[in-house]
């Protein structure tokens, strides 16, 4: 908890690995002035995106605690409704950010992250809703509802309603869509090293496309390694071969992109 908590306190220490800081962009820590962003405005950016890849995260860890329930065969009622899914994702939220959705009113953080993480948890919480035929469906098997689906679906509903963009992304993706860019490439290759810092995000501001983009790592839990761990190369019950990861390991990271003009 130490750990997770340290970021609420000391937000804005976590910055680039060598190479990330292009010239026409600036960690925001060591931001050129020139840039003519406001070092409140950046800092608050980064504090918004950050708290949004957080978010996306929680979700994608409630559902992958319920996966069993979720692809049990015997029960046609699986009872994870959409009110629980938010239940159990506000709680995660909070013991992870320290911020309670519920008392959004007084919560220490941006304007601009309330109304985001109010829209995210919206959102979530619909694409939990819509998934009820797939959940709930006879027949067991493999369900069309894991975390990196609804973590899809959801980023792709939030960007078209926010233009803040979110993605999931590893250096070998499973699925084409979720491959890096450049930008999120380096990110990823610093995160891969077993040395590098726990949950420390990579954040930049970008002059000429007007946002920041803030690279947060994931990490493995037991139950992601079901599909996710070894033995490397063999089917999961996606049919995907498995990456043969080890527990809390670096599974890749949720890539933000926020425009610095709401
Ligand atoms: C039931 C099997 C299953 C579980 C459990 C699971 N994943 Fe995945 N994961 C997948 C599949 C399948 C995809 C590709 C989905 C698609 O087609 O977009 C994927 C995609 C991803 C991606 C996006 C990059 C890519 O490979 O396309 C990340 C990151 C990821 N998973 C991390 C995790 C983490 C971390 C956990 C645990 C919290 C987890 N996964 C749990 C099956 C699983």
């Amino acid at each position: 908890m130490a750990s997770r908590l340290r970021w609420m306190i000391a937000p804005f220490l976590a910055c680039a690995v060598a190479g990330w800081a292009s010239s026409e962009g600036a960690c925001a820590k060591d931001r050129q002035p020139e840039s003519g962003i406001p070092l409140q405005t950046i800092l608050e950016l980064e504090t918004t995106a950050r708290l949004l890849a957080v978010l996306l995260d929680s979700g994608r860890n409630v559902i992958n605690e319920h996966q069993v329930r979720i692809d049990e065969s015997e029960k046609i009622e699986k009872g994870f409704t959409p009110e629980m899914f938010e239940r159990q994702l506000l709680d995660v939220f909070r013991s992870r950010s320290g911020v309670d959705l519920q008392e959004l009113g007084t919560a220490r953080i941006p304007v601009r992250a309330k109304r985001l993480l109010k829209e995210l948890t919206l959102v979530s919480t619909q694409v939990v809703e819509q998934a009820q035929s797939e959940v709930n469906r006879r027949g067991g098997g493999i369900k069309e509802f894991i975390p990196a689906i609804f973590g899809a679906q959801v980023a792709t509903r939030f960007t078209e309603r926010t233009q803040v963009r979110l993605k999931q992304t590893a250096l070998a993706p499973r699925n084409p869509l979720n491959a890096p860019d450049a930008v999120e490439r380096t990110a990823l290759e610093g995160f891969a090293d077993p040395l590098y810092p726990r949950e420390k995000v990579i954040s930049e501001v970008t002059v000429k496309s007007g946002s920041l983009r803030l690279m947060f790592p994931l990490y493995t839990t037991r139950k992601c390694l079901d599909c996710h761990g070894e033995p490397k190369g063999e089917l999961d019950r996606t049919g995907y071969p498995r990456e043969g990861l080890r527990l809390g390991q670096n599974a890749g990271a949720i890539s933000v992109v926020i425009p610095i003009r709401p």
